[in-house]
């Protein structure tokens, strides 16, 4: 079927409320299909800081929540040990909903395509545009590639102070960023996705956590006192 992307889909408000209800009804892609239900990010308007995963998990599509399930609570344990309160940042995702292949019982999460990313990508825009954050921590490579372009490799630019492309090399229309040319551009830092401390390997586990909580750390500190 066709994929008409996201953007028919988005109210042209900067009220999360409002963002959080339309996307309920959003048919921009298929992944509304099998999912039980669109997650939004969460957090105050207000959060300085605004952090970035994949997707919503089998947790957090039957929670409508974005992060709660087991990589939730591995981020909730690195921004802990980093010293930002959760309650203070707006978590969210590149895709708003859940994709997954069923085996058994068992829901077990796919990644989604450039074509997802890419369809998605306004809803990210719009919270982007209402939440204004000072500060963008991109975790994984899905976030990092739907803001900075297919081939951004994370490896090799994990803590150094980023800036979003101009729209146009997002090729997006203005309407999608109706905020962002008034708004002060966010620095923008990528990470490691919590999920991948999950799945590394045992022996790498504890240095992969460090280094998300430094990332964190990092990126909390670029704008303090402002
Ligand atoms: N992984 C993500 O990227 N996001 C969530 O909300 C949960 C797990
Ligand atoms: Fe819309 Fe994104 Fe859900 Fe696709 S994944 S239907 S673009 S909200």
């Amino acid at each position: 079927m066709d994929h008409p992307g996201a953007a028919d889909f988005v109210p042209p408000t900067r009220s999360l409320t409002v963002l959080a209800d339309a996307v309920r009804g959003c048919r921009g892609c298929d992944l509304y299909r099998d999912a039980d239900q669109a997650v939004f990010g969460a957090g105050p308007r207000s959060a300085r800081i605004m952090l970035v995963g994949e997707q919503p998990g089998d947790r957090e599509d039957r929670a409508g929540q974005p992060f709660v399930g087991p990589a939730g609570r591995l981020l909730d344990k690195a921004l802990d040990a980093a010293s930002v309160d959760r309650t203070q940042v707006y978590v969210t995702n590149a895709v708003k909903h859940f994709k997954f292949t069923e085996r058994g019982k068992r829901r077990i999460h796919q990644k989604p395509s450039r074509t997802e990313v890419v369809a998605c990508r306004p809803w990210l825009l719009a919270e982007l545009a209402a939440v204004a954050p000072d500060t963008l921590v991109l975790m994984g490579a899905t976030a990092a590639q739907s803001l900075l372009g297919n081939d951004f490799r994370l490896t090799a630019h994990r803590r150094e102070v980023l800036a979003l492309p101009d729209a146009e090399v997002l090729a997006l229309p203005d309407a999608e960023m109706p905020s962002l040319p008034d708004a002060p551009a966010p620095d923008v830092v990528v990470t490691i996705h919590p999920s991948a401390v999950l799945r590394g390997p045992d022996d790498s586990r504890a240095e992969a956590f460090d280094s998300l909580v430094e990332d964190l750390r990092f990126a909390a500190g670029l704008r303090t006192g402002t």
